[in-house]
């Protein structure tokens, strides 16, 4: 089943060429945003944010408003019919026949997914539970090809929380297929990287290695990605205590660094790069925010320049019988949808992309 319209759910469903594409004309409305002031006019964009959010919310919404459009949505499903009990295929197929282009943040698993199969409008990926988040993905390219000047030949540091953050699964996932490409996961083995983005990473021939000491990886890197441990995402609150804390990027650690060295963090930061470091002309997480503006404001104008170029949503087959052995997938909560599978004997939910045995 291909989708209906230009949905950016997974950049993996668009050839790198087109991320590239984003990423220049991102670079090119960042030196000219003027150019661009009117090129939405009469469009509406939705923004349907199940999930805290800050820069992801408010940098879509100031780039459809930068573009010239105009914005609706929610912030707090308790203030919309979510709290009613509505399911997420009505808010979203209704919020879709308001709308030009929808935005969604969503805490399951495969929820992007699981809404564009009904959706009338396309869809982009803000989030979706701890799996995927393209646009921020975008975000961190333009920033690494406006500071590195190159998306090829970098070793890439990601540190913390790689177990349970969509920001380090989305970028693996890209940055795979780009050549030169090292990456160093520094984390805990309670918060280490799933096997799934290893085995993709394999596949495309991506090196990386695995390290437990931030002060041992410092010196090779060219960019280190900060994450935060993902409170939100742990069964308990003592779980999260546990592992809370596990890195620190202080100035002894930022000491070790190459002099070019860029470390980026998708933020919100909390206590893993202490507020000292940001004078460090290294600190790129600032300005890595507000490149997010310019890309959304290109992933915009893409998906509305094409709005019903077709990817393909549901490629595999439905198996009735098997349930995704993600708890947190979105077909556990919304339980009227199919359950797509590829492969046979190892099933790969076409939703979250876990793996569940036949
Ligand atoms: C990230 C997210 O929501 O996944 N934030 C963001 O979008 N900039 C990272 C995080 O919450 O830790």
């Amino acid at each position: 089943m291909d989708s209906r319209y230009t949905n950016v759910i997974d950049l993996n469903d668009m050839g790198t060429g087109r991320w590239l594409d984003i990423v220049k004309l991102a670079s090119k409305i960042y030196d000219d945003p003027s150019a661009y002031a009117k090129a939405c006019d009469g469009k509406i964009m939705a923004t349907l944010f199940y999930e805290p959010s800050t820069r992801t919310q408010m940098s879509f919404q100031t780039a459809m408003l930068r573009l010239g459009g105009t914005i609706i949505g929610f912030d707090n499903p308790a203030t919309s019919s979510v709290a009613k009990g509505e399911n997420l295929k009505d808010t979203t197929k209704i919020v879709s026949g308001y709308a030009d282009i929808m935005v969604m943040r969503h805490p399951s698993d495969g929820a992007a997914k699981a809404a564009a199969l009904t959706a009338d409008c396309p869809i982009i990926n803000a989030g979706d539970g701890g799996h995927l988040h393209p646009s921020q993905t975008l975000t961190d390219m333009l920033t690494l090809y406006r500071e590195k000047g190159r998306l090829t030949d970098l070793t890439i540091g990601l540190c913390g929380d790689l177990k349970n953050g969509r920001t380090v699964h989305s970028m693996c996932k890209a940055l795979a297929g780009f050549e030169g490409i090292k990456f160093v996961f520094i984390s805990t083995p309670q918060l280490g990287m799933p096997q799934y983005i290893k085995d993709i990473l394999m596949a495309s021939g991506c090196t990386f290695t695995e390290e437990a000491s931030l002060e041992a990886a410092m010196p090779s890197l060219d960019v280190l990605y900060m994450t935060r441990v993902q409170k939100e995402r742990f069964a308990s609150e003592e779980e999260y205590d546990r592992l809370k804390g596990a890195y620190c990027l202080d100035r002894a650690k930022m000491a070790l660094g190459r002099k070019d060295l860029i470390v980026m963090h998708p933020l919100p930061r909390v206590d893993e790069i202490p507020m000292d470091v940001d004078d460090d002309p290294r600190a790129m997480y600032f300005k890595q925010a507000h490149y997010g503006v310019f890309v959304r404001m290109a992933l915009i104008l893409t998906v509305l320049g094409e709005p019903d170029r077709k990817y393909p949503l549901l490629v595999g087959k439905e198996f009735r019988s098997v349930n995704c052995a993600n708890p947190n997938c979105i077909t556990h909560k919304e339980k009227y949808l199919p359950h797509y599978f590829r492969g046979t004997d190892l099933l790969e939910c076409e939703y979250c992309d876990e793996r569940t045995l036949n």
